[in-house]
């Protein structure tokens, strides 16, 4: 099994691959925060479709942690996450320092619009910035034909989707379902969090999803009524608090006040459970 590269600054990283680029070579990206799981192993494996070389990004990126508790306590498994990335024949891993991504004096940010304004962009003041600057600067330093996002992210994958056609940064942006536990959790890092009790708890944010979307298949019941069963689902389990669930438009996060058939719509939760911030979506087919 070869090792893959590994560069831990943006110079050597940029190096490499518009060496492999001049070559003909087609690059697609995998940008995480590490603490790799069976939902990156997905992304990983589907960047692997769309290019002949795939770099996995590693970065717990401090900009976009609203809580310093929250960036403390993440997860950092290197040596399990470089494991990974080797098992899926990955070629090269950036993994860089914080240093070499924020020397001293870094003063800039990515600002984006309306798109981060509402629901994660509301409850984690400053989040998005962090997200899309940090995302420009990966993009910069690995130069990629295509980039790969998980769905789970929904909000994410929209505004960079959004980001990348406003600066015309040329990269092809692919989104990938949400990668799920048997029991319907979906997969993140932060699960390894959460108690036993914690765990069995958490099962009420698929489920509260799960109804809101059998419900929207009755095109006569309204969304008001539905989301009133959803919420009392999850406030039936005394470790889960919900900050928010709501349908929206997936492309702007405009919210909508009923599924319009022939359209789109994703249902969306972010919900505390026992002190582990949980977010999950579902799309509504437009069919229904
Ligand atoms: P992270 O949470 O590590 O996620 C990295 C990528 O994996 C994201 O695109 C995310 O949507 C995807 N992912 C996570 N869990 C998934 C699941 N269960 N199923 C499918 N895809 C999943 O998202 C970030 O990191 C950061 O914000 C980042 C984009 C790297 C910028 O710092």
């Amino acid at each position: 099994m070869p090792s893959p590269h590994i560069f831990d600054s943006p110079t050597a990283m940029r190096v490499w691959s518009l060496e492999r680029s001049r070559a003909g070579q087609r690059i697609a990206v995998v940008p995480t925060m590490g603490a790799l799981h069976r939902g990156h192993e997905v992304v990983i494996q589907e960047a692997r479709h769309h290019a002949d070389l795939v770099v996995v990004t590693i970065f717990v990126n401090p900009m976009q942690f609203d809580r310093a508790e929250d960036f403390q306590s993440y997860p950092r498994p290197a040596s399990e996450d470089l494991d990974i990335c080797a098992r899926h024949e990955v070629d090269a891993i950036y993994f860089p320092t914080a240093e070499s991504m924020y020397p001293v004096g870094f003063d800039t940010r990515v600002v984006p619009g309306a798109i981060a304004e509402g629901f994660e962009g509301a409850h984690r003041p400053g989040h998005f910035t962090g997200v899309a600057t940090v995302v420009t600067k990966l993009f910069n330093a690995v130069r990629p034909d295509v980039a790969i996002f998980g769905r789970k992210d929904a909000q994410q994958l929209a505004l960079i989707s959004q980001m990348v056609t406003d600066l015309d940064l040329g990269v092809e942006i692919y989104g990938v379902p949400t990668v799920r536990e048997p029991d319907g959790l979906a997969m993140s890092s932060r699960n390894r969090r959460l108690s036993p009790e914690a765990r069995a708890a958490a099962t009420c944010v698929p489920a509260a999803l799960n109804v809101a979307i059998a419900g929207l298949s009755d095109s006569d019941r309204p969304w008001s009524e539905i989301k009133s069963e959803a919420l009392a689902l999850i406030e039936a389990e005394p470790l889960a608090t919900v900050e928010y669930l709501d349908l929206v438009d997936p492309t702007t996060f405009i919210t909508r006040e009923d599924h319009r058939s022939g359209h789109h719509s994703l249902v969306i939760a972010a919900v505390w459970v026992d002190g582990v911030r949980l977010i999950d979506n579902q799309q509504v087919p437009a069919q229904a």
